[in-house]
This record gives C-alpha cells, structure tokens and sequence, in this order.
C-alpha cells in the first residue's frame, strides 16, 4: 500500500510519516528531498532561481516518476495536490490521507519551525495567520478530494495507523 500523506506545511507530514515508517516497516519517502536531490538545490534556492511555477512542474515531475515500494509513506509538499493533476495521479496510485488543522494551529508551529517555506514570504504573527487562513481556503477543495482525513490535533502515528485502517476500504 502508498499512503500519501496531504496536507498544510507544518501540519506534521513528514513527523507523523517516519514514525508511521519505522512503525510498519514500509519505506518513507519524503517528496520535498527527492525534488531537492532532483533539482541539486534546496526548494528555497529553487524558488528564488527558477519561481515557482518552474518548481510546481518539477514536484509533479519527481511526484509521478519516482519509484516507491510497493509498501510505501509518502510525504507530500503542502502545494502538491493543487497543482496539474496530481491529487487524481495520487487518489489511483495509493490512499490519500489529508492531515487538517486549523491555521491559528499551523501558524504557531511554522513560526517556531526553523526550516525556511518560500510561500510563507516572511509572514508573522496575526498576518502569517491571515496568510495561511487564506490559503487553506484556496487549497481545502483540493485536500478534500483524499480518501482520508485525520484530524492533526493530537495525533501520533499509533493513532493515524488505527484512523487508516479503520476506514481504508
Ligand atoms: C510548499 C510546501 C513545502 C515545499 C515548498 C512549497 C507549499 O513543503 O514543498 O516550500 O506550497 O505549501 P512542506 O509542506 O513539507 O513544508
């Protein structure tokens, strides 16, 4: 089984993934490394040399060409299910399964996350929240299209793993 893991930066895909990885013994994949191993440069310096529409057909590039186990987490970038076809590409390639929080939530810990987002443009306190309100906004009929939605309030891997197979059809 490929579980793609959806969701906001900073909603816990790549946490929740590797413990849900070492968990199962399924391979993890985290998709934002691939398009750094890719590109030979980090996303922000990709960002800033190539925009970001360049960067959006490269992540679909490394999304739908790499080879993952056949038993397989998958990390995906925040952006990655809204652009070309890629949530229907991962919806027949394996299970989706949308992490959701609130943005006051994703806000308090992308503010304390050390790791630079070029889409979040320096935004903090009260308009990083705005921001990422608006966001999600745009980007929640995308998110709804997963198979799955776990509540990122709380959660662990033990937890996502029982939220999966419960409702895997
Ligand atoms: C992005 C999210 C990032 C990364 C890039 C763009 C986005 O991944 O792919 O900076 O548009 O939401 P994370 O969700 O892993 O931070």
């Amino acid at each position: 089984m490929k579980i793609f893991l959806i969701g906001f930066m900073g909603c816990g895909k790549t946490t929740l993934g590797k413990k849900l990885a070492s968990k199962t013994g399924f391979q993890f994949i985290d998709l934002d490394k691939l398009i750094e191993e890719a590109a030979g440069k980090t996303i922000p310096q990709y960002f800033a040399e190539h925009g970001e529409t360049a960067f959006r057909e490269l992540e679909r590039d490394v999304l739908q060409s790499a080879s993952y186990h056949e038993n397989a987490i998958i990390a995906t970038g925040g952006g990655a299910p809204c652009y070309f076809d890629n949530m229907e590409w991962m919806n027949k390639a394996g299970l989706t399964v949308y992490i959701s929080l609130p943005a006051a939530a994703l806000a308090s810990r992308l503010e304390k996350a050390e790791e630079v987002r070029p889409v979040l443009k320096d935004h903090k306190g009260a308009a990083l929240v705005q921001f990422i309100a608006g966001k999600l906004e745009e980007r929640e009929p995308f998110y709804s299209k997963a198979k799955i939605t776990a509540s990122g309030m709380g959660l662990n891997a033990d937890k996502l793993w029982t939220i999966i197979n419960d409702q895997r059809r």
